[in-house]
């Protein structure tokens, strides 16, 4: 009778345990009801896929509570597949593997879990396809990275991978590069990370990781949809709270930072950003508000920026073991202990040239010498001796011609091939006239005349024929410069002019400067009148030689100040960091324009971080050495103002509209050049082309339908939000152009590459070059003209001692110091850089058309590397060839680490 029992019951219960097991492995949500020979029939559970990537659960797949019973095709019962993973994770000081506690984390077996995410959604049911988790070992570790590995199993029906979730284990972040699974039918998968990963103890939430494959939204697999979506919801935050170190969040402020008002009034600066001064917005640190000013947020020793974002210890230990953090913040201090009076000038020339010949003796060597460590390429230590020496390098351009600053062809040539060639521009009008109101600044005529212009050009042609054959050109810093004359000069230590420098295109196609016009606006407070003069180069007096030097230091001055805070610091740092806000709040890691972006944003938030505590701060470097001194950026708000337009960013439009160029459909780049030897231009629109082209192939391709790029809402927000909210100052005006069209698209992205490459090294790293020696490009002219309401006193002392004069109008030491020692660490590749069509993005790679169009770019950028030698070497380009001139290489994409005048990073990252 058992038996007959056991007989009946035992298949009963095999069948039913079979069904269990089952249900198991086709699905873990599922349970299987009843088999035929073509289909399995399961009712759904629907909880969800554990662990969850996501903090809150959202309305997740559509049949997601209630039971549900659908029919599933046999065709999923195919074998499962052995796959392995290898994560490999960088070994850094700072973060992972600095602590034993990882050590023992990986001895006990916590390391990393990985959680493979299915990219497509059950075929019938809708649901997420359950994760495949697995937990790796630690098994191996060499040249700096640490390799970690599992096997896992993938049945046939979970398709194909669309991300990993890392979950950390250790004690510590760490630094993820990359993940590859191996043994899928159609070969390995990778996923790249480059990203920290925060331990899973103190970040509640995994990390996400897509596969190197980019999607368009409207594109994306139907099991990633979620994951893209609420990964860029976490990246955007709720606009809450203070930012911490390691948080990831990306989000919007203006500049309410720059002042101290609670160490001192007088360094209470105004908001940057906003209708009184308009400026981009930089990233939300979300730190208190000052005591003295509820509209300025407090400082504090660490500036927040996103996570990975910040400077990788390779870049930090970059240049000979000193950090461009550590200069930036210590260099003020480290000066003030060898000069000791801020304000001395020097006592002759020959004091300026002892900084490179002789040095300077520093103050005892301690134990923590600043100076060593700070700027070791400038310091000499001196062998038996307990002093050390600074010696500045002698730049290349002094290198090659020690009077090469007193030349007045150097002046013409420097605004075509120097560091700020992106000022000069045609003379349109005849005569010049100012368009500020004259009831506030006086007369609005020039008192350039055209007699004056035709007693420099004399045997050229007249000015009316100079004019009419685009010959006359000018750097205009006068309705710029006038409004803050009054202002400035009611600082000790520093005076300012509005002024003009004109130039006439000599037929051998080189600048020759004809005059300068320094102009003093009204003044209320002590009745004085508009004071105004033009200085000439002379021939046959003394004299009017050295007040044409001293005008030359004051429009050298000027351009220098408008070079760093405006094409410099404005129109590159500052102008970036929204496009790099808005890239990570609105367009998914997976998406093919954040990928194409990428590199273009590497270490920029950084390094404006960094300029935002020691370099544009109250009492930061700028303050103390440029002409404008405490208002200095609110010069540079001016411009962003009244002159800053998105689509003048490309180069091309920015020398139509400085009258450099005209559109010439049969000229090579379309257009034809008003200075056929404008290095920078000439130079710059091969440069141009090439990531045109390239950004063109780019676009074309995840574009392939027009219409694609009006749907793409995550490309719609992304510009809205750059237009809107990023340069919000500026979301009235008319001339953003629309982004309907992919070529719309490769404008706007061209644009914004060009300016985070090519622009920023056009004018950064040949800073130390021009203004190493800081007589060519002085940062500060202090002292007024002589023959501005001059005493007697004044005037005898200015025709005994004009040298003196000269001196004392130059930066002090100290100034000098500084920004020398800034200027020679600016100018610095690291030697992690990465160059413009020398690295390809990992994602770029796994797409054989986007694989094959770099290749091109990289071509193009070598080439432009041939084309650019041959250039200076063609003795008839008298601005980039020549006695004594240095080359023009700054747009030279390729360099090796170290200060070499040339080299295109992708990014603008010091
Ligand atoms: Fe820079």
């Amino acid at each position: 009778m058992i038996s007959l029992i056991l007989w009946v019951l035992l298949p009963a219960a095999f069948a039913l345990l079979f069904r269990n097991f089952r249900s198991l492995f086709l699905e873990r949500n599922t349970t299987v009801l009843e088999n035929n020979n073509n289909s399995a029939t399961i009712m759904l559970t629907a909880s969800p896929p554990s662990p969850s990537f996501s903090v809150a659960t959202p309305g997740r797949m559509s049949a997601s509570t209630a039971a549900t019973t659908v029919v599933v095709p046999v065709a999923e019962k195919k074998k499962a597949v052995k796959v392995k993973a290898v994560v490999t994770v960088k070994e850094t000081t700072g973060g992972f593997l600095g602590i034993g506690m990882d050590d023992i984390s990986d001895f006990i077996g916590k390391a990393l879990k990985l959680h493979l995410v299915s990219a497509q959604l059950h075929l019938e049911t809708g649901l997420e396809k359950p994760l495949i988790k697995s937990r790796t070992k630690k098994v191996s570790e060499k040249n700096g990275e640490v390799k970690y590995a599992t096997e896992l199993e993938v049945p046939a029906d979970f398709g194909e991978v669309g991300a990993v979730i890392v979950e950390n284990e250790h004690y510590n972040e760490l630094f993820l590069i990359d993940i590859v699974l191996d043994g899928f039918e159609n070969g390995p998968v990778k996923v790249i990370c480059d990203s920290w990963v925060h331990p899973r103890s103190k970040d509640s939430k995994n990390r996400v990781f897509f596969t190197a494959k980019s999607y368009l939204p409207s594109e994306t697999p139907n099991g990633l949809t979620r994951y893209r979506a609420e990964e860029l919801s976490l990246l955007r935050g709720n606009g809450e709270g203070e930012r911490q170190q390691g948080d990831r969040i990306y989000d919007y402020d203006v500049y309410n930072d720059l002042g101290k008002p609670d160490n001192n009034p007088d360094l209470a600066r105004p908001v940057l950003g906003g209708k009184e001064h308009p400026y981009p917005r930089r990233v939300r640190t979300g730190r208190p508000r000052t005591e003295t000013d509820p509209s300025s947020e407090t400082g504090s020793s660490n500036f927040y920026v996103p996570r990975d974002e910040e400077f990788s210890q390779l870049k930090q230990s970059g240049f000979s073991a000193t950090t461009t953090a550590a200069v930036l913040r210590a260099v003020v201090p480290a000066a003030e202990t060898i000069f000791i009076d801020r304000n001395l000038g020097f006592p002759h020339l020959t004091a300026v040239d002892s900084m490179y010949d002789q040095g300077i003796n520093l103050p005892p060597r301690t134990k923590d010498s600043p100076w060593t460590d700070i700027i070791p390429r400038l310091v000499r230590t001196v062998v038996d001796s307990a002093d050390d020496i600074l010696q500045f390098v002698v730049p290349d351009s002094m290198k090659r011609d020690r009077f090469f600053w007193l030349k007045d062809e150097q002046f013409g040539r420097q605004t075509l091939a120097g560091v700020n060639p992106c000022s000069i521009e045609l003379v349109k009008e005849w005569p010049l006239k100012s368009k500020l109101d004259p009831e506030i600044y006086g007369p609005a005529e020039s008192a350039i005349t055209t007699k004056i212009v035709e007693q420099q050009i004399r045997g050229f042609m007249t000015l009316a024929e100079a004019m009419d054959r685009k010959k006359l050109f000018m750097l205009d810093y006068h309705d710029l410069l006038l409004p803050f004359v009054g202002l400035v000069r009611q600082q000790e230590g520093t005076t300012l002019y509005g002024s003009r420098a004109l130039f006439f295109l000599t037929p051998v196609g080189t600048l020759k400067p004809v005059a300068i016009e320094l102009v003093r606006p009204p003044s209320k407070e002590d009745g004085k009148p508009q004071w105004k003069r033009v200085f000439t180069p002379a021939n046959c007096s003394a004299t009017e030689e050295w007040l044409w030097k001293l005008a030359k230091a004051h429009v050298l001055a000027h351009d220098s100040g408008y070079h760093e805070l405006v094409s410099h610091f404005l129109r590159t740092h500052a102008c970036l960091e929204p496009y790099i806000i808005a890239t990570n709040r609105q367009l998914s890691a997976m998406h093919p324009i954040h990928r194409l972006l990428h590199p273009h944003f590497r270490y920029t938030m950084e390094i404006n971080s960094l300029a935002r505590q020691a370099l544009i701060s109250a009492g930061g470097i700028i303050e103390l050495a440029f002409s404008p001194l405490k208002h200095a950026m609110q010069l540079g708000s001016a411009v962003y103002d009244q002159r800053w337009r998105f689509d003048y960013e490309a180069l091309p439009k920015d020398l139509i509209r400085r009258g450099m160029a005209v559109e010439d459909p049969s000229a090579p780049h379309g257009l034809k050049l008003t200075i056929e030897d404008y290095p920078y231009a000439s130079d710059g629109l091969i440069l141009w082309d090439g990531l045109h082209q390239w950004v063109s192939d780019y676009v074309n391709h995840y574009y392939p339908d027009p219409s694609l790029v009006s749907s793409d809402v995550e490309l719609q927000s992304w510009w809205t939000e750059i237009r809107t909210v990023g340069h919000g100052d500026k979301k009235d005006e008319p001339w953003w152009p629309s982004l309907a069209t992919p070529s719309d698209l490769i404008e706007i992205v061209t644009t914004i590459a060009w300016t985070a490459s090519a622009q920023h090294a056009a004018v950064n790293f040949g800073q130390y070059a021009y203004g190493g020696y800081f007589p060519n490009r002085p940062s500060i002219a202090r002292t007024n003209m002589p023959t501005e309401d001059p005493t007697d006193e004044a005037w005898k002392q200015f025709i005994d001692t004009p040298e003196k004069v000269l001196l004392e109008m130059f930066p002090s030491q100290f100034q000098a110091a500084v920004v020398m020692a800034i200027l020679d660490v600016l100018s610095n590749h690291s030697v992690d850089e990465e160059y413009i069509g020398q690295v390809m993005e990992p994602a770029w790679g796994h797409d054989a058309v986007i694989r094959a169009a770099f290749e091109r770019f990289h071509g193009r950028m070598k080439a432009l590397e041939v084309v650019i030698d041959a250039r200076n070497a063609n003795e008839k380009l008298r601005n980039r060839n020549g006695a004594g001139v240095l080359p023009y290489e700054l747009l030279k994409p390729f360099s090796e680490p170290g200060v070499t005048g040339k080299g295109v990073p992708y990014s603008t990252s010091i």
